[in-house]
């Protein structure tokens, strides 16, 4: 080890959470170090623009080749997306540098490659900030449990979605209005896509599943739904049913396969992970050994992520060793063929004998049902509501197909899967 010296790569939120999460616990973090981080030279985009972190200014460029990548020990890669980021730490792991990141697109795209690349160096890869913000996921599923079989996770990793859906779920407000303000307050980027429709969620879960069940998938081939479908409609039958909505990323190793999905899903108001609320990440893991555990806290945010980042940094110094249970590819197919409970809503006119007739094609195609709420408002069409016993998903397409063709329904509004 060559004095704790270390490049930062981007001084953004994350960047800026990390050095002053430095500020802040200064002495602990060199006391276990046993003396201080070195941080040589930070690549922004733009060297001269004004930051809220106290670092000297001449540390700044624009130019990855200033970096003196050959007298560095760690780089520290803050930037996000999957270029030049991957193109750059590549560089930096053939110089033989070890790498901290908290790019879940770049981990989730290319972190097979990275690793393979690492281990080739010599060097350790570490990137506990990527999922989860400041949650410990990673570290506790590859080290802490790794006298276990993960046989089962279930996480809110979106705090964006998180906290629309809790607005919406709690003062009712619209996707739209929710959204707003998770603009304002700064969760939600000007282009919410990435968060909305379940991308970022994918990433993370895709990282996971590595760790997790020694399956690496493209981001491509996990099951994806956004929540901008869900209405106040949705979330209102769901508690009234006693469930709550939430953005759920779910993975299960199943002999042959593993089924990973990203998707709005109805579960129990009674289940821990129902009480996850606001910004706030968790994930529910459940080992073959250890049974079920829940990690929670702040899945984004600069001081937390930041913080993660430096705990990273710490341990590539101190114990300067790999993750225990860090696991190799395994070529087992991704899909999701398993049975579920679904919620369905539709509109229907409102006439004697409809629920009897839909009812009877649910039960042709041998779906059974759960509950069913019929509200009358006195107009002509109603809304009814099913909750299946579990099917599979192809099944019930086929049903509500069939269901959708006849004359007295107007729309299938909603098909969400329910989660015990
Ligand atoms: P950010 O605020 O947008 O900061 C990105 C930084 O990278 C900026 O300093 C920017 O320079 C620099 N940068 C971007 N492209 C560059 C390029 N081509 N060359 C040189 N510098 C470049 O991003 P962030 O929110 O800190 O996120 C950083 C990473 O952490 C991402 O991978 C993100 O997914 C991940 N992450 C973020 C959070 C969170 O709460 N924000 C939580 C968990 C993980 P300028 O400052 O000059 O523009
Ligand atoms: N956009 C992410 C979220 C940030 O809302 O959770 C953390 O990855």
């Amino acid at each position: 080890m060559k004095n704790n010296r270390i490049v930062i790569l981007g001084m953004g939120t994350v960047g800026t959470g990390f050095v002053n999460t430095y500020h802040l616990n200064q002495e602990i973090i060199e006391g276990k170090l046993g003396g201080p981080l070195n941080i040589t030279r930070v690549l922004v985009g733009k060297a001269g623009k004004r930051r809220s972190v106290d670092l000297p200014k001449d540390l700044y460029t624009e130019d990855f080749e200033a970096l003196d990548l050959e007298n560095t020990d760690l780089v520290v890669e803050l930037m996000g997306g999957v270029e030049p980021a991957f193109t750059y730490l590549k560089a930096a792991l053939k110089k033989k540098c070890h790498v901290v990141t908290a790019n879940k697109e770049l981990m989730a795209k290319k972190g097979a490659e990275l690793i393979g690349l690492a281990d080739e160096m010599g060097v350790l890869l570490r990137y506990e900030a990527s999922v989860g913000g400041g949650i410990p996921l990673i570290t506790t599923i590859n080290d802490g449990m790794a006298s276990n079989k993960v046989v089962k996770m279930m996480g809110i990793l979106n705090g964006t979605t998180n906290f629309i859906l809790t607005k919406m779920t709690r003062d009712r407000l619209s996707y739209e209005e929710a959204l707003g303000q998770a603009q304002d307050l700064g969760f939600a980027e000007a282009d919410p896509t990435a968060d909305v429709e379940g991308f970022d969620a994918a990433y993370k879960l895709a990282i996971l599943s590595k760790d997790a069940f020694g399956v690496i998938p493209d981001p491509e081939e996990i099951t994806r739904q956004g929540i901008r479908e869900i209405s106040l409609e949705d979330i209102e039958y769901g508690l009234e049913l006693g469930y709550k909505i939430k953005l759920l990323a779910l993975g299960e190793k199943k002999n042959a396969h593993v089924e990973l999905s990203v998707q709005p899903a109805l579960i129990s108001v009674d289940h821990p992970i129902a009480s996850v609320n606001q910004e706030f990440n968790a994930l529910f893991i459940e080992g073959n050994s250890l049974g079920e555990i829940m990690l929670y806290g702040k899945g984004a945010g600069g001081m937390a992520t930041g913080s993660a980042v430096m705990t990273d940094v710490m341990e590539v110094f101190i114990n300067g060793r790999k993750y225990v249970g860090s696991c190799k590819e395994k070529n087992m197919p991704v899909n999701n063929i398993g049975l579920s409970p679904y919620y369905v809503r539709m509109e229907v006119l409102d006439s004697p004998g409809v629920l009897g007739q839909i009812a009877m094609i649910f039960g042709d195609y041998g779906i059974s049902l759960d509950s069913v709420v019929q509200r009358a408002r006195g107009l002509e069409i109603a809304p009814l509501v099913f909750i299946t016993h579990d099917v599979v998903r192809d099944k019930l397409n086929r049903a509500l197909r069939e269901i959708e063709g006849k004359d007295y329904v107007v729309k299938i509004q909603s098909i969400i899967k329910v989660v015990r």
